[in-house]
């Protein structure tokens, strides 16, 4: 891997891991990450965030191979979670710049997370400015998006935002530009990362997308901290409405039924959910939670309108995997989204019910009594599990027509 030169004298400098399947200890990486960070060469040498710990020596190699590394004057850091800052102490021991910047959050976060004792850190306000030579930098405060001290860097001359976690994806690769990659994987992997990191946040992704139109910011290339980098008029635009779009969550019409079985015959109802549902042309995706990953979930709901839940009942609750699909996606705050629930029972049955519960929770429209079977179910089990499908089916395809 050799660094990278986004723009005249604007270097990606990160590291690439292609070993990550673990994402935050949170959410699957199936194409691994990277941890990019940027070095811009003007008067001032100045590198733009820092990378994940174990990268620190990936990042020195490719920084040395454009400059001496104890030539970075300033050190940018845009967020402070330790996938961006986990290298920044050895490289602060190594180059010992004259200056620190990040957001007042950032400081908070900078100095409970790190020994900064000694560190020359400016807290910059968001709409600030900085002239590092020919280039000026405005940072722009991001809050919640997705920390309370997140921020990105615009170089005003270059026209390139360096956007930290916004827009980035979860792809390691030898590529760096987004125009290189596969467009399914691209777009796939902008999705999983959405749903499953900066969901819940979408109000603040509206609120900046409008800041950025209302500002006139011209944006010729969007570097973000993760993944590739958006460097044609096309991909900019790309990033853009696709972030709009994933921040409306308009209801799409496809369902997602995430089961749990103990005995099989949750799995045999699942299926018959299914059944009732492509009797009525809506597609789905069956998940087993047993084989697949909660954020697994969260990836198929943004091509999803419907979430469909079934577990058997295990003292006197849903099993621990679903009830960890529970807690991961009601975090998250899916919005517009049609429920159901189901699952067998052995003694009590209290699964379906807490299932639907946790959907009403999340506002979900919930479509139907939750559906509970006595064991095995049989032929008019079945033929209920059907029905539901087919409710669901009619309950979202209305929903997608309003
Ligand atoms: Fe990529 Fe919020 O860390």
């Amino acid at each position: 891997m050799r660094p990278v030169e986004l723009k005249k004298n604007i270097y990606w400098v990160g590291a690439v891991d292609f070993d990550i399947r673990n994402f935050h200890h949170y959410s699957r990486a199936p194409e691994g990450s990277t941890y990019n960070c940027y070095l811009v060469r003007d008067e001032k040498t100045v590198l733009f965030d820092t990378v994940d710990a174990h990268g620190y020596s990936e990042m020195v190699k490719h920084i040395s191979e454009i400059t001496d590394p104890e030539s970075i004057d300033y050190i940018v850091c845009n967020h402070l979670e330790p996938d961006h800052s986990g290298a920044l102490p050895r490289i602060v021991r190594l180059c010992k710049p004259e200056k620190i910047f990040c957001s007042a959050m950032g400081l908070k976060s900078m100095t409970n997370l790190y020994d900064t004792t000694g560190w020359p850190i400016e807290v910059v306000k968001d709409g600030a400015r900085l002239n590092i030579g020919k280039r000026n930098i405005t940072f722009l405060e991001t809050r919640m998006l997705h920390w309370p001290d997140s921020m990105v860097s615009y170089l005003e001359e270059d026209r390139v935002l360096i956007s930290n976690d916004a827009f980035g994806q979860n792809i390691a690769s030898s590529y760096r530009f987004a125009d290189e990659c596969d467009r399914s994987l691209l777009l796939s992997s902008m999705k999983r990362y959405y749903y499953n990191i900066v969901l819940p946040y979408s109000p603040q992704v509206i609120k900046t997308l409008k800041r950025v139109q209302d500002l006139g910011i011209a944006i010729d290339v969007i570097a973000p901290d993760h993944g590739l980098i958006f460097r044609t008029p096309e991909d900019v635009k790309f990033v853009i409405d696709s972030y709009a779009e994933f921040a409306a969550q308009k209801p799409k019409l496809r369902a997602v039924i995430a089961y749990e079985s103990m005995w099989n015959g949750t799995a045999k109802m699942a299926s018959a959910v299914a059944d009732g549902l492509e009797a009525e042309g809506v597609p789905y995706v069956l998940i087993n939670l047993q084989q697949s990953h909660c954020s697994d979930v969260m990836a198929e709901l943004a091509d999803s309108g419907a979430l469909i839940l079934g577990s058997a009942t295990r003292n006197n609750m849903p099993m621990v995997n679903m009830m960890a699909c529970i807690a991961h996606v009601k975090g998250l705050r899916p919005q517009n989204l049609v429920g159901a629930a189901f699952g067998t029972y052995g003694w009590s049955g209290e699964a379906p019910k807490m299932m639907a519960e946790a959907l009403a929770e999340m506002k979900a429209e919930v479509v139907g009594e939750p559906l509970k079977c006595y064991f095995n179910p049989k032929a008019e089990d079945l033929a209920k599990c059907r029905e539901l499908g087919a409710q669901v089916a009619r309950a979202l395809r209305e929903k997608c027509q309003g």
